[in-house]
């Protein structure tokens, strides 16, 4: 089947990039990324494409390309499936927050209302696409939702994880190290598979695009997740030793990472990992073990995690002890609250449970972060239920302008890696501090001989 028509579900940062790509990519292709959320629609339409409601480098340029040619956001989600071949389901799995599975388990409520209202609204055949990380065999689940509820049409399921990683999104697209496509063994499964492999086949070359069964595609995004994030848990673990012993994680890290065996990615020793996918594909695969009663499998993977929590804790602790054991009183500089940088994304960012553990010490949080509202810092205060929303609201400000946000603290704490900290006129902080002007750098990215000279008080990561 020739694609001539794609609809996604879900105008998020893996629905609106991806689609905002194809589009980009396939003139002939019209896209139509449809969502619930008015107020999302209405960013992806705003006439000022630099309002779009993701930010992502070079993503305004490629939305500006192709919007109104044949890259369309819309609310009508009912029309856009009916006219399209392909759907694309990009819609948010949250880790469950109640019963079986709580705080494990991946809460398929959205995926089961998309196919139910693709099942309902489907008049001719279509393929249908997984494209949230979901866990394994959401296909057959979708698949036996579609046949019992659709009207008789035929439904082919694929699966079609997303690899992008926020922040380098559009690059991630356009040069992706591999595209990822399961689907059935029957002919009608190789034809859709096939028919994706087409659409890809525009601007990727043959050899990256792998064809699997479903199952190995839905496993393999888990699986790549997992180890991603374990390889920092992992260096995460030899930071404490670091400081202990008198070693430098950073070289630790450079020495391992040029082994080739080994590689140099993912070895930068943080305050902890966060984003939307790391925590919730690994407490995926844990629950999709234990179900299986693998204990020691899921034991295993769930170490990563516990080791994150560690460090992010570990960073609060060694602030509070620095500042002789008390921060009650004291203003508290953030300067990051992105899980990540270039990214206004801030889903499971550990400055959200560092600034938690220390509004708990009484602490007067001030964050400042290129691309975060106060309104989004609240929401993620707040989403914890640690304390009443009046209470977070006096315990957090944000402000527009670093050197303010700075002004008058007692510590500074780096959250998030934005390029534009490590260029700050770090001699005007110092001088607009309480003294002594402690720096806990929980990305190790500022210059510690600069910094010392100057007179702070500077503590990184692992050394
Ligand atoms: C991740 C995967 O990389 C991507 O392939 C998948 O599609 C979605 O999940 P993302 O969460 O967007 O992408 O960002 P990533 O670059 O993986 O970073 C995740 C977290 O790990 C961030 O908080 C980042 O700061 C942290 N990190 C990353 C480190 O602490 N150290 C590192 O060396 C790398
Ligand atoms: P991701 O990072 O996976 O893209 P997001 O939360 O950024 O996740 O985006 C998911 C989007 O899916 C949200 O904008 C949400 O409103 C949308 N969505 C969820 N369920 C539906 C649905 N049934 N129909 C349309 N859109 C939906």
């Amino acid at each position: 089947m020739k694609i001539t028509k794609i609809c996604c579900i879900g105008a998020g940062y893996v629905g609106g990039p991806t689609m905002a790509v194809i589009a980009q990519k396939c003139p002939h292709i019209q896209v139509t990324v449809v969502d619930l959320n008015e107020e999302r629609i209405a960013a992806w339409n705003d006439k000022d494409v630099n309002n779009i409601p993701i930010y992502e480098p070079g993503l305004a340029e490629v939305v500006a390309d192709a919007r109104g040619r044949n890259l369309f956001f819309s609310t009508d989600v009912d029309k856009a499936i009916a006219e399209a071949q392909v759907i694309f389901i990009s819609v948010n799995t949250p880790t469950k927050t109640y019963g079986k599975g709580k705080g494990m388990a991946a809460d398929l409520k959205f995926i089961e209302l998309c196919a139910r209202q693709i099942a309902r609204v489907s008049k001719e055949d279509k393929i249908v696409v997984e494209k949230s990380t979901l866990p394994v065999r959401t296909a057959e689940a979708i698949k036996s939702i579609l046949d019992h509820t659709g009207n008789g049409v035929q439904f082919q399921i694929l699966s079609n994880p997303e690899f992008l990683a926020e922040g380098t999104a559009v690059t991630d697209l356009l040069n992706p190290d591999r595209i990822l496509i399961g689907g059935d063994a029957s002919d009608e499964g190789q034809k859709a598979i096939q028919s994706l492999v087409e659409v890809y086949g525009n601007w990727v070359s043959k050899d990256k695009i792998l064809t699997t069964n479903v199952w190995s595609s839905e496993l393999s995004k888990l699986t790549a997740n997992a180890f991603l994030a374990q390889r920092i848990s992992s260096i995460n673990a030899m930071s404490e030793l670091c400081e202990k012993t008198g070693a430098d994680v950073n070289e630790v890290a450079k020495a391992i990472g040029m082994d080739s065996r080994i590689g140099a990615k993912f070895l930068k020793a943080s305050v902890g990992f966060g984003g939307s996918c790391f925590q919730k594909d690994i407490l995926n695969l844990v629950y999709i073990a234990k179900s299986y009663g693998l204990n020691e499998v899921a034991d295993y993977w769930e170490q990563v995690i516990i080791m994150n929590d560690y460090q992010k804790r570990r960073f609060s602790n060694k602030i509070v002890q620095t500042l002789y054991n008390t921060v009650s009183g004291k203003k508290i500089t953030f300067l990051g609250w992105a899980f990540k940088k270039d990214t206004n994304d801030t889903r499971e960012s550990a400055a959200i449970y560092v600034a938690d553990d220390l509004i708990n010490e009484q602490a007067q949080i001030a964050v400042f972060d290129p691309k975060v509202s106060q309104k989004k810092v609240l929401a993620d205060l707040n989403y914890l239920e640690t304390r009443s929303s009046d209470k977070n609201e006096d315990s957090v400000t944000s402000f527009e302008d670093p050197y303010q946000a700075c002004k008058g603290a007692h510590a500074i704490a780096i959250l998030t890696e934005w390029d534009a900290f490590t260029e700050y006129n770090w001699q005007k902080i110092y001088d607009s501090m309480q003294k002594p002007a402690f720096l806990f750098d929980g990305r190790n990215i500022l210059n510690a001989q600069e910094l010392r000279a100057i007179g702070f008080v500077y503590q990184a990561i692992g050394s």
